[in-house]
């Protein structure tokens, strides 16, 4: 397993309308206004749904019409028969909404909301990447823009990743990108040796092990389930590994009853819906407290912007017809190759093999 070099940052197509100078700002809000309950007007006048990932605040997550990981967002973005879409995640997760489901509009609270991941991967950067390694399959975790996405021959996400995997061919070299922490967890996992590209999340790679194992003996009978975002530092204390909603379902399925929270700690709000006799305690940072710990762009998201989304209309996702149309065919092949979501667990079956070379263009 080899890492890059991290390479430098260039412009990116613009894929988010801003709104128009004559749009509604916070200052226009009457204070007095009950916003959940405009928001679930404008939602039921104008057909719009409210996808939210498990990252965003809980007030955010109780307005929402579904609350999931990055693949089902996807699954239910591309499913939606609603008009609009309103995205409270990032971009890149709004951005594949509008990829899915071309015909709906997508609106997300805040045109910032990026991913340090995403950053860490300018196109330019990424295809010299590829042309270097032209032998190699690209497999992309979600968390890219849409021009790096159109670059990729496969997208993936935490959920399905390992089972995508399992289906190559095992001579198949793969080059993974942008997160290198995923990319090694799962060359560990699957044996296979990835050319990995060196993006990291600046929420889990914030994680300090000397505080969790300080934590954990504060609290020795706790069971640790993180995010594969974590350095290997973090994972390898780790009784359970998965996505954000492989995570939700083993503390819900545990009988344990006390668990230690390796990811962004709003995940938190779902799992104490979910099993409000046990205990979650978030992992520690390196000042051993979890406030460093919330996502900056997923924390962008208020209220107050998503009801103005929906009220200017904007900030809209629009994508250039031959960008969109490049960056759906590896969307789509991950929906192929991705298990069904009811078999959406740590320790999916892989697919009958599949043959890359007869379907990349
Ligand atoms: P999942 O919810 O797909 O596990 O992704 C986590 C994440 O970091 C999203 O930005
Ligand atoms: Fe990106 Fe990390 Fe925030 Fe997810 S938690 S959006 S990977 S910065």
């Amino acid at each position: 397993m080899r890492v890059l070099p991290l390479l430098k940052k260039k412009m990116m197509i613009e894929t988010v309308i801003a709104p128009s100078p004559q749009a509604l700002g916070p200052d226009d809000i009457d204070p007095t206004l009950d916003l959940e309950r405009e928001i679930g007007r404008l939602c039921r006048e104008n057909n719009a749904i409210i996808l939210a990932h498990y990252y965003q605040d809980g007030e955010i997550q109780e307005l929402a019409d579904f609350v999931g990981d990055s693949l089902d967002l996807s699954r239910r973005a591309a499913a939606t028969q609603a008009d609009i879409i309103v995205f409270c995640g990032v971009r890149f997760m709004a951005e594949t909404a509008k990829i899915l489901s071309p015909k709906r509009i997508v609106l997300m609270p805040d045109a910032e909301a990026g991913c340090s991941l995403e950053e860490s991967c300018p196109p330019d950067a990424f295809r010299a990447f590829r042309d270097k390694h032209p032998d190699h399959l690209a497999l992309t975790y979600i968390n890219c823009s849409a021009e790096v996405k159109a670059l990729s021959d496969i997208i993936v996400t935490s959920s399905n990743a390992e089972a995508i995997i399992n289906s190559l061919p095992q001579d198949q070299p793969i080059l993974f990108a942008p997160d290198r922490h995923l990319g090694a967890y799962l060359a560990r996992k699957t044996g296979r040796d990835m050319l990995l590209w060196p993006g990291t999340c600046v929420v889990h790679e914030q994680f300090s092990e000397r505080e969790l194992l300080r934590l954990k003996s504060r609290h020795p009978g706790a069971v640790i389930s993180a995010h594969p975002e974590c350095p290997e530092a973090i994972l390898c204390h780790a009784d359970h590994v998965g996505s954000t909603s492989a995570m939700l379902k083993f503390v819900t399925d545990s009988k344990d009853r006390k668990f230690i929270i390796a990811t962004e700690p709003h995940l938190i709000h779902q799992m104490k819906k979910a099993a409000p006799e046990k205990t979650f305690i978030p992992a520690p940072g390196a000042d051993g407290t979890c406030s460093c710990a919330n996502c900056p762009f997923m924390e962008l998201n208020t209220l107050e912007k998503l009801y103005l989304c929906m009220v200017n209309m904007a900030p809209r996702v629009e994508i250039p017809n031959t960008l969109r149309i490049a960056a759906r065919k590896p969307l789509d092949r991950m929906m192929e190759l991705s298990p069904p979501a009811a078999a959406n667990t740590d320790t999916p079956e892989p697919k009958p093999s599949f043959d890359p070379r007869a379907n990349v263009a």
